[in-house]
């Protein structure tokens, strides 16, 4: 089996319920700025419709969970699927807190000609992942977790991908798409 070569970054990128790929444009209501937390005055790269949450404690966790519930409602998601969406927030920020001690997550609506959706992002600049395909099964834990943490939120979503590289941090990129 081939090894992981710690140097380069690895990324899985996890294709799942197939939606078809279209191109994603910011719906109507991401003109408006929602940010509570960074403004795109004072961040530049930040994107319209972009809510970032900045993640170093168990607060700001239920931050960024609430942020994401409110986002997810404002894009129809049912009650059920704001619980789940919900959920994969809690599990992607309580991993920076946990092994990268701050981090980001960032959410955003999505909407294409056919789909509406929402895509979170969490980031972090800690000591990133030796071999992200090991972290993908389940129960594997460097923290005597239960390691459920990532493969849960790869099936709570519809698309899923992460990139980490050793010494330099973490992102995970994931969506769920409205049905
Ligand atoms: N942001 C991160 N930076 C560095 N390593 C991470 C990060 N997120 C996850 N990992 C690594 O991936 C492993 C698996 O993460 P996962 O969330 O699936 O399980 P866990 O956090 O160990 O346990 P659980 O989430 O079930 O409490 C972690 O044990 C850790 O080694
Ligand atoms: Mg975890």
């Amino acid at each position: 089996m081939k090894r992981a070569d710690s140097s380069r970054p690895q990324e899985v990128v996890v294709p799942q319920n197939g939606r078809p790929s279209e191109p994603i444009r910011l719906s109507p209501r991401d003109s408006a700025p929602r940010l509570s937390t960074v403004s795109s005055r004072a961040d530049p790269s930040l994107k319209l419709g972009e809510t970032r949450v900045p993640i170093a404690s168990d607060l700001d966790i239920v931050k960024a969970r609430q942020e994401g519930r409110r986002i997810a409602s404002d894009v129809g998601f049912s009650l059920t699927d704001l619980v789940l969406i919900a959920t994969a927030i809690s599990e992607l920020a309580r991993n920076i807190v946990r092994y990268a001690r701050n981090g980001e997550i960032a959410i955003k609506s999505l909407s294409n000609s056919v789909h509406s959706g929402i895509e979170i992002i969490a980031r972090d600049e800690g000591p990133g992942i030796k071999d992200v395909d090991q972290v993908m099964q389940v129960g594997f834990s460097t923290s005597a977790g239960l390691g459920l943490g990532l493969p849960g939120v790869r099936r709570l979503m519809d698309e899923f991908a992460i990139q980490s590289k050793l010494g330099h941090g973490t992102t995970v990129i994931t969506k769920k798409w409205k049905n």
